[in-house]
């Protein structure tokens, strides 16, 4: 037997992008690569990328410049970019870095067997069509070797929102949701590979409207109750949610269906409705309140998590103000916040830009402000039970790591507990990343 090629893939981005390495590694070793962790050992690297805000594209270009040196010594390394910068700019990337020997993007990925094998011949591949068919249905099916406990399974991709500054609806591509019975097999699968929880993924994931197996639409609810009826599945979460798609059901499956942990991640971007209104959200900042008003009601001690942008065009200090309300009455367990990044082709990049510093400014004062609420929630846990999945050993000898139901990293010395099991922790102390426990 000859000697495996080695596949080295740096994935960057969302979870989704994690995903997509994990089926496009799949679908490369049915071409004899095998995956390795150094990049200098590698026959072909892949760069999975991230086009939401400049910064992440840019590190794709300079990713790209230090892995060009590589082909001095191994002239048949081949060079691939996929991911989202490679849907946004194509062939440019190939121009702007003529190292690329091959370009794909997200929908494409079952074509990347053949364009490896273009590539090989000398000649460069490039791949950026927004296909009829299924790329999971053409993709590789996968290995049947064992896994972690926690996995993510994309049910629903793409976007139709549109919100003014965002990149997705055109690197993703209109919303395609995977039919129910896809899910429920590719669910078992991972069950049987040592999987405990999977997280459900979608750009716009509860707007999930796959075919069930009678041909009728199914709900992103009704597909939790049917994964709900996995034996050995343990876990069920999603991400990310749009406020406006919060079916009531949903809310119900949060109060009703046990294996849905209490986390809820839901970007709202600002709490102000002008700027919500150009930013073309199609909520209010107080239907989001009453939103979580009603979800809190179903599931008194859920998480709440969201994502926030700020200094978006026009946006005034009365404006940035209003979204500073908006986080002190949520009280976020998590948030995510990020400095708003003018990406072309998006309405909002032909606005008024705020002024940079202003922006730097706002960012910290809201950062500060999630920082304490994140902390207060984790000091809140002190002395609580909770449930912990355990996925890997601590960095301390004896030392076990794991999930919270609430997603908190929760580590146990001196554990006697297996990987993939849950098992009840009392919390004794809470530091900046993570919780401190014994086993009850
Ligand atoms: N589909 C999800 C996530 C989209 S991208 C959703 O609808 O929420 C993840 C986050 O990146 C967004 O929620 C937003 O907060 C941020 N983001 C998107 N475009 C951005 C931009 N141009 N500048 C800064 N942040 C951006
Ligand atoms: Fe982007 Fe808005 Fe779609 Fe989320 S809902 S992916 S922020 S366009
Ligand atoms: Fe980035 Fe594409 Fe995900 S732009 S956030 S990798 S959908």
């Amino acid at each position: 037997m000859s000697t495996p090629k080695k596949l080295f893939i740096k994935t960057y981005g969302c979870q989704m992008n994690v995903y997509d390495s994990e089926r496009m590694a799949e679908a490369l070793g049915g071409q004899g690569y095998v995956e390795t962790t150094s990049a200098d050992e590698a026959d072909m690297i892949l760069l999975n990328t991230c086009h939401i805000r400049e910064k992440a594209a840019e590190k794709t270009y300079s990713e790209l410049g230090r892995l060009k040196a590589l082909k001095k010594d191994k002239p048949d390394l081949k060079i691939g970019v996929a991911g989202c910068v490679a849907q946004a700019e194509g062939a440019e990337i190939m121009r702007r870095q003529p190292a690329v020997d091959l370009v794909v993007g997200p929908q494409s990925y079952h074509r990347l067997p053949e364009m490896e094998a273009k590539t090989r011949t000398g000649a460069t591949a490039l791949d950026t069509d927004f296909p009829e068919e299924d790329k999971f249905e053409k993709l590789a099916s996968r290995p049947k070797a064992k896994r972690g406990p926690s996995a993510f399974l994309t049910v629903q991709e793409g976007c139709d929102k549109f919100c003014a500054f965002c990149v997705v609806p055109y690197t993703r591509g209109a919303e395609v949701s995977r039919p129910v019975s896809r899910i429920l097999d590719e669910a078992r699968d991972l069950v049987e590979r040592g999987v405990r929880e999977i997280t459900l993924l979608g750009q716009n994931v509860n707007a999930y409207h796959g075919a069930g197996p009678d041909g009728s639409d199914y709900t992103l609810a009704k597909l939790i109750w049917d994964l709900d009826r996995v034996d050995g599945l343990e876990r069920i979460r999603f991400t990310t949610s749009h406020p406006n798609d919060m079916t009531d059901d949903l809310i119900e499956a949060h109060g009703t269906c046990a294996k849905l942990m209490p986390y809820l991640h839901l970007p709202v971007q600002s709490g102000s409705d002008r700027i919500l209104k150009r930013m073309n959200r199609s909520h209010t900042a107080d239907s989001y309140l009453r939103l979580i008003e009603r979800i809190r009601a179903a599931r008194p001690d859920i998480v709440m998590s969201g994502d926030f942008i700020v200094g978006f065009p026009e946006e005034t200090e009365a404006d940035f103000q209003a979204t500073l309300d908006l986080v002190e009455e949520v009280n976020y367990g998590y948030a995510y916040s990020f400095k708003y990044s003018t990406r072309p082709g998006t309405p909002a990049a032909e606005r008024a830009q705020v002024d940079v510093a202003e922006a730097d400014d706002r960012l910290q004062r809201l950062q500060a402000l999630i920082t304490q609420q994140q902390h207060a929630i984790q000091n809140d846990m002190v002395g609580r039970t909770v449930h912990v999945l355990f996925e890997k050993p601590g960095r301390l000898a004896g030392q076990m790591g794991g999930k919270s139901e609430y997603l908190h990293a929760v580590h146990v010395d001196n554990a006697n507990v297996e990987i993939g099991q849950i098992a009840p922790v009392r919390i004794t102390s809470a530091s900046t990343n993570s919780l401190a426990g014994v086993l009850v």
